[in-house]
Formats: C-alpha cells, sequence, structure tokens
C-alpha cells in the first residue's frame, strides 16, 4: 500500500489565485527602482549628513538594507516612498550575517563602509537560485585601492593600512562588468586620494543614478553609464535630497502584462533609453509604442515569436528574461532564448510547462514553441522574476491560478495585486 506523500509546505504558503482572461485598461504606475535605491541607500555611509531620498519603492529588499544600516548606527526615518538616512557616528562596521545574508545587495556596501571608517568586515553574499554569483571583481577593485583584504570563514575582511586610514586612486580593468562591483568600486574611490578608472564598468541605468547621486553630495565622477569610469577622490561629501530613477524592470513587466493579455495600456513613469534593447524586442514582437513625455502607451498588434539573448546593458536584461518567456509561450512560432548572464535562470521553464507551455531547453537556450492557450495550475515562482512570469501566465490562462512564491514577488514588486486589479485583473492574495 503506498502512502501519499505529505503536502509539500509550498501548498500551505500564501499565493496569488489569478483568473485568466480578463483584458487591462488604463494606466499601471511605476514605482522607484529596487536594484538603485538599495546601492543609493548604502551611499549614506559615505557622509555623516542627512541624506533624503525619494521615490524608494516599499519593499521587503528595502526593509532588510534598512535593518543593515540601522545595524551600523545609521539614523533611518521613513515616511512613505521617502527615507531620511543620517550616518553621523557609525558603531560599526561589520554588518550581521543573518541581514546580509538574505540580501545581495547589502555586500555592495563594503566599498562605503571601507572608505568612510577604514575598516569593514562583511559576510560574504553567497550564491542565489539562479547562480554562484561571485565577488571577485568587488574585491579586487578594493585591493587595487590599496586595502589589504582578507576572505576568512565565508567574511570579507577589508582594512586601509597607514595613517590616513584614505584609499589611494587607481586604475581598475573589470573582467566582466558586474554591476554591483562598479557600484562598490564607485563608492569607496570617491573618498580616496588621487584618480580612479574603472575600465570595463558596468552601464546599467543605476550605476548612472549611482553616480549622480554621488556627484550630488560632492563626489568628482565622469563617464558613468559608459564603459569607462573616471572618480576623481575628494576628502568629503556632504548630504543632499534625491529622487531614484523609475524601475526600468517592473516598467518592462508591466508591458508585457499588456502584451501577454493583448490589451492597450499607459505605462508610467518609465525612462525609454533605460529600456530600448526590450522596446525593439516588444515592436519586433508585434506591439505599436507611443513614447511620450513621461510614459509609454502599448498597443499589441498579433504576438510573433522573436530570438532573445540577455545581455549586460544597453544589452537585454537577464531580470526581463522570464517576463518576456511567458509572454512568448503565448507567441505565434518559435521564438530562442539564450541567458548569457547567469548559469542557472531558466527553472521558470518548467512551471510554465505546467501551464502547457512548449519549451524546450538546451543548456542555457530554451526553444518556446508559442501556443494559443494557456492552462491554469498551481506554479511557484522560484525567484524573484519567475515569480513575475507566472502572474503574466496566470493573466491569460485559461481558469484560475495559484501562485507561490510571493516572498520572492514581494522583494521586486511594490504593491503588483493593487496595481494590476486597478487596471481591470482578477487577481487576490490569499494566507492559504
Ligand atoms: C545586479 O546584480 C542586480 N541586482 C541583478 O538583479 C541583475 O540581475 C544583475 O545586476 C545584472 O543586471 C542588484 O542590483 C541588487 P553582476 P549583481 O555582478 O550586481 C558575474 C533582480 O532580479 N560576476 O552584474 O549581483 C555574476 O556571477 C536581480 O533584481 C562574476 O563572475 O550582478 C553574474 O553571472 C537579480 N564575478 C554576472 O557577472 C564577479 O565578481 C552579472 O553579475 C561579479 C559578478
Amino acid at each position: 500500500m503506498t502512502t501519499a506523500a505529505p503536502p509539500s509546505q509550498d501548498i500551505l504558503k500564501p499565493h496569488l489565485a489569478i483568473a485568466g482572461g480578463h483584458k487591462l485598461q488604463g494606466e499601471l504606475r511605476v514605482s522607484g527602482a529596487k536594484n538603485s535605491a538599495l546601492v543609493l541607500m548604502t551611499a549614506s555611509l559615505l557622509t555623516s549628513e542627512r541624506l533624503t531620498l525619494h521615490n524608494v519603492p516599499p519593499l521587503t529588499d528595502i526593509d532588510g538594507m534598512e535593518s543593515i544600516l540601522v545595524s551600523l548606527g545609521v539614523k533611518v526615518r521613513r515616511r512613505s516612498e521617502t527615507i531620511e538616512l543620517q550616518a553621523s557616528s557609525l558603531t560599526s562596521a561589520e554588518p550581521p550575517y543573518k541581514l546580509v545574508n538574505g540580501l545581495r545587495a547589502s555586500f555592495f556596501a563594503i566599498g562605503s563602509i571601507l572608505a568612510r571608517m577604514g575598516y569593514a568586515k562583511v559576510p560574504l553574499p553567497g550564491g542565489c537560485r539562479i547562480g554562484a554569483r561571485p565577488v571577485v571583481e568587488h574585491i579586487r577593485g578594493l585591493k587595487a585601492l590599496g586595502a589589504l583584504v582578507t576572505v576568512e570563514h565565508g567574511v570579507v575582511t577589508a582594512a586601509v593600512p597607514g595613517e590616513s586610514k584614505r584609499l589611494k586612486g587607481a586604475s581598475i580593468v573589470l573582467d566582466c562588468p558586474s554591476v554591483g562591483a562598479t557600484e562598490t568600486i564607485l563608492m569607496a574611490a570617491t573618498l580616496a586620494e588621487g584618480i580612479s578608472v574603472i575600465e570595463n564598468a558596468a552601464q546599467e541605468p543605476e550605476v548612472q543614478d549611482l553616480a549622480n547621486l554621488l556627484n550630488a553630495m560632492g563626489a568628482r565622477i565622469t563617464g558613468a553609464g559608459g564603459p569607462t569610469i573616471t572618480i576623481e577622490g575628494v576628502e568629503t561629501l556632504h548630504g543632499c535630497e534625491y529622487s531614484v530613477i523609475p524601475d526600468r524592470i517592473e516598467a518592462g513587466t508591466f508591458l508585457l502584462a499588456a502584451a501577454i493579455t493583448r490589451s492597450r495600456l499607459r505605462v508610467a513613469p518609465v525612462v525609454p533609453d533605460h529600456l530600448s534593447a526590450v522596446l525593439q524586442k516588444l515592436r519586433d514582437c508585434g506591439c505599436v509604442l507611443e513614447i511620450d513625455e513621461e510614459g509609454i502607451t502599448i498597443t499589441p498588434g498579433e504576438i510573433k515569436g522573436v530570438d532573445i539573448t540577455t545581455q549586460p546593458f544597453p544589452g537585454f536584461p537577464t531580470d526581463l528574461q522570464a517576463p518576456f518567456m511567458a509572454l512568448l509561450a503565448t507567441a505565434n512560432g518559435t521564438s530562442v532564448i539564450t541567458e548569457k548572464i547567469y548559469e542557472n535562470r531558466m527553472q521558470h521553464v518548467a512551471e510554465l510547462q505546467r501551464m502547457g507551455a512548449s519549451i524546450r531547453i538546451q543548456g542555457n537556450t530554451a526553444v518556446v514553441e508559442g501556443v494559443s492557450n494557456l492552462s491554469a495550475a498551481p506554479v511557484n515562482g522560484t525567484d524573484l522574476r519567475a515569480a513575475a512570469a507566472m502572474v503574466l501566465a496566470g493573466l491569460v490562462a485559461r481558469g484560475s491560478s495559484q501562485v507561490r512564491g510571493l516572498n520572492h514577488l514581494d522583494r521586486g514588486y511594490a504593491g503588483i495585486e493593487a496595481k494590476l486589479r486597478a487596471c481591470g485583473a482578477v487577481l487576490e492574495r490569499l494566507l492559504s
């Protein structure tokens, strides 16, 4: 006699119940960029004066970063989407493992802690479901700026030798245009003695946003947004007020929500240049885009297959690979999707297959044969962007889907179900 396998714990987790087949209309509002706000918050460590950030999205990752900064002695005040950070007297240079472990971006703070205090001890962030995600380039950059860095027992300890405790300007050529390494080195070099140059730097809009903030705090940075960034070190930085850029990945996800439900919709605010590769693929697969001052109105036509390869910016962003695959699973024809950034970012494929998608995987390439209908099913979002792909598929699948993995979704999408419901989607969060 076989005993039934106990239900997986997931079944008991909160989920989104999504009734598929409802068109969307109106406007989807885009919040501030998670991947910018997180690193901009760590820039507060570089000055004793108050830094006020506006347009900070209400996300669990932001809560996590707030706890880390508070553990270092930063005074924090939050009112809706504004956060005031004051690092007048830091009490620690060692963020606790239990806080860092859950939030990879917190490792990037090692650059600002070291520059401000001449010493930092930060646990390694470790890998995650989508890849090993080493921090070799971050450490190599800090060493080039003169820090003595050791990695022991999963902890990175960095110290600046000498009286002045100031890092020294240097030239660094990155082996890969890592976003986090560029941001870490950029923050460390702002207070270094002399000139630093980062070659093969990441060109993402979030890197540009960080450089713009640091320049507003008195730094001397040129070239951000391009492959070569030059930083002339200064003695001190001052406080300022700054507004975080809109979230291009959330905006892209919303444009895909319109495309997959074949709905005409406006998405705003968006900076079109932050999404150029994505907008091109949307046009190629049959969408008409009207771009105005503040936003984009999308009118999907018949959706046809397109090929996508993820690349560092300005190439196609890996963070929209899964949401775009959900759309192409419903397209007319074949699409070949190649993931070039992470070694393990195809876990959404099995969940889309549960909904009737026709997808074959070969290594880091997925061959997607579009189907005319997806069917609703209980599915699990295995990481942040995979969870978003499940929500998009649920919006169009026949029947009612149960999407789990909301702990991932809430890390990067502020109030997504309320926003979608306001545009006509039928979904609700159920606690079990
Ligand atoms: C940032 O991660 C984003 N996270 C990621 O978004 C995004 O996927 C990624 O950039 C790429 O665009 C934040 O900004 C908080 P990388 P980051 O260092 O900085 C390899 C999301 O969904 N690499 O540019 O960690 C690495 O393994 C998240 O919001 C090395 O090999 O990314 C990866 O394959 C997920 N050695 C590639 O480079 C290194 O020393 C890109 O990583 C550093 C990185």
